[in-house]
C-alpha cells in the first residue's frame, strides 16, 4: 500500500505573519489526519520560520526549487545543502510554472531531480500537459517524455526515491479540475509507462494529482486507485481547506 502524501505548494505567497497563523491552524488540526503524510513547500526565505514552527509536528517541509550547483557565483540561487540546513525533507522540481515562465527544460529538471536526491532531499517531480497538448491527444507522450528524462539521467529506480506530481497545466489555478476518471486514466498511464521499465518501482512510486484540488473535490480524486495524494496550490493557503484535503487522504 502506498502511503498518501498531501503537499502544499505555497508558491510566491505569504508573509511572516500570515504563515504563522496558517501553520498554527494546520498544526491544531493535524490530530484528525490519521495516515496521510503532510508536507509544506514554502518560499525559501521563510524556511527558517517554517522549520522553527513545524519542528516536532507531524508536518514536513521543503523548498519549491533548487540550483543544480553546490555553491559559488550563482546570484539568487538556493542549493540543496541550504535547503537541508533548514531540515527540508522535500523539494519540488520542474513545476510547470518553472518550465513555462523560467524556461526549465526536461534535461535541467532531470539534473535538479538528481542533485536533490543525491543530497538526501526527496524531489517532487512535476509533470503534465498543456491544454493544447491534451486536445491534440498527446498527454501520455508528454508525461512519458518528462519522466523519461529523469530515467535516462538517473535510472528508473531513482524515481522511487522521490514523488511524482501529475499536474495538468490547464487545471492549475483555474478552478478547472480534471475529473477523477480523467486524472485516474493519466495516473494509470504514467504508472504503466514506469512498469514497462521496472514493475516494482511503478508499484512503489507515489503519484500525486495537482490542479485545483480543493476541500470539495479531494475525496473523489483521492479515492482513485492510482492517485496517491495531492500537490495543492491555492487551497493550501487556508488551514481549514488544506486540513480537509489532508483528512480526505486518510
Ligand atoms: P492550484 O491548486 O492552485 O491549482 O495549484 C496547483 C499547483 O500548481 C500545485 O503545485
Amino acid at each position: 500500500m502506498r502511503k498518501p502524501i498531501i503537499a502544499g505548494n505555497w508558491k510566491m505567497n505569504g508573509s511572516r505573519s500570515s504563515i504563522k497563523d496558517l501553520l498554527d491552524g494546520i498544526k491544531a488540526g493535524m490530530g484528525d489526519v490519521k495516515s496521510a503524510e503532510v508536507a509544506i513547500c514554502a518560499p525559501a526565505i521563510y524556511l527558517a520560520d517554517v522549520s522553527a514552527q513545524l519542528t516536532g509536528s507531524k508536518v514536513a517541509w521543503g523548498g519549491q526549487n533548487l540550483s543544480t550547483e553546490a555553491s559559488g557565483a550563482f546570484t539568487g540561487e538556493i542549493s540543496a545543502d541550504m535547503l537541508l540546513d533548514f531540515k527540508s525533507e522535500y523539494v519540488i522540481v520542474g513545476h510547470s510554472e518553472r518550465r513555462t515562465l523560467y524556461g526549465e527544460t526536461d534535461e535541467l529538471v532531470a539534473e535538479k531531480f538528481e542533485v536533490a536526491r543525491k543530497a538526501g532531499l526527496k524531489p517532487i517531480l512535476c509533470i503534465g500537459e498543456s491544454l493544447e497538448e491534451r486536445e491534440s491527444g498527446v498527454t501520455n507522450e508528454v508525461c512519458g517524455r518528462q519522466i523519461n528524462a529523469v530515467i535516462e539521467r538517473s535510472g528508473v529506480k531513482a524515481l522511487a526515491e522521490g514523488v511524482i506530481a501529475y499536474e495538468p497545466i490547464w487545471a492549475i489555478g483555474t478552478g478547472k479540475t480534471a475529473t477523477p476518471e480523467m486524472a485516474q486514466e493519466t495516473h494509470a498511464a504514467i504508472r504503466q509507462f514506469i512498469a514497462e521499465k521496472d514493475a516494482a518501482v511503478a508499484e512503489k512510486v507515489r503519484i500525486q494529482y495537482g490542479g485545483s484540488m480543493n476541500a470539495a473535490n479531494a475525496a473523489d480524486l483521492l479515492a482513485m486507485e492510482d492517485i496517491d495524494g495531492g500537490l495543492i496550490g491555492g487551497a493550501s493557503l487556508k488551514a481549514e481547506d488544506f486540513l480537509a484535503i489532508c483528512k480526505a487522504a486518510g
